[in-house]
């Protein structure tokens, strides 16, 4: 299977680090021109495409807030003004403000709820009307655009100590799902990818040490993933290798979600 995106244009939020970043760099490798969003963290979003510039793809950092609207339409807007079209949205800023629900305060729930969730529904948004506006481009993509939103395993499992951050991809598997339905009959396609124990800055200090050790219990693979274990998947889901793929999300996570708790007969 062969998968070239020439000729399209990608836009991944909070791409300066962990798995934005991987997926940036597939998608340009696999001839997208990307947009690299960045909200607090410029100089790595901006080394990233100077790289990727480099090496003769295209790419530009645009920095913005996901759960600003006004951020979100000038995220949109630029990025038509740098290459003129939008075919892919890979909606993947997210972060974690743990605590227990007792001693959690409502700006750390506020917060968390308005870039993993509000923030994937602003994109969404923003990235359907241009969809409309363009339709299919012919010779370009079977679909009218396509949308990737980062959600988790735990949109399935429920996350003591994490109520924000479970919550809210909850809420990401619904939105997606939704707008699938919703977009569907349009040509835009709609998934999710629900990534495990992904080595990256948000969850440092679960994948080092003796940590690890009690993480890789929870993952019947027997290992880690890897950044480029979630970025192969979105290049897929992105590709015509994946036309009739629509509403779904794909669990990459090495077991995880298999409740291995129970493997020794409950
Ligand atoms: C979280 C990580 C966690 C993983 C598995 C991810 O969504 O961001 O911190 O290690 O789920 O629990």
């Amino acid at each position: 299977m062969l998968i070239s995106l020439n000729q399209q244009v990608a836009l991944i939020t909070g791409a300066s680090s962990g798995i934005g970043a991987g997926a940036a760099k597939a998608l340009a490798a696999a001839g997208a021109a990307v947009v690299l969003n960045y909200n607090s963290q410029a100089a790595p979003a901006e080394e990233l495409a100077r790289q990727i510039n480099a090496q003769g793809g295209r790419a530009i950092a645009i920095g913005a807030d996901v759960a600003k609207e006004e951020d979100v339409e000038r995220l949109f807007a630029q990025t038509l003004e740098a290459f003129g079209s939008l075919d892919i949205l890979v909606a993947n800023s997210g972060l974690q403000k743990d605590s227990s629900a007792v001693d959690m305060s409502l700006a750390d729930w506020n917060q968390v709820i308005g870039v993993n969730l509000t923030g994937q529904f602003l994109c969404a948004r923003a990235a359907l009307r241009i969809f409309n506006r363009q339709g299919i481009r012919e010779g370009v993509s079977r679909a009218a655009g396509k949308i990737i939103h980062m959600s988790s395993v735990h949109q399935r499992i429920p996350w003591a100590g994490h109520v924000n951050y479970a919550a809210s991809k909850g809420g990401v598997d619904m939105l997606m799902q939704s707008l699938a339905q919703e977009v569907s009959h349009q040509r835009i396609r709609i998934n999710g990818i629900a990534p495990g124990a992904i080595r990256t800055a948000i969850n440092q200090a679960a994948t080092e040490g003796a940590a690890a050790q009690e993480l890789l219990k929870l993952i019947p693979y027997g290992r880690i993933g890897d950044v480029e274990d979630i970025a192969n998947a979105v290049v897929f889901l992105a590709s015509d290798a994946s036309d009739y793929i629509v509403g779904t999300t794909l669990f990459i996570d090495g077991g995880m979600s298999l409740y291995p708790e129970f493997r020794g007969n409950g």
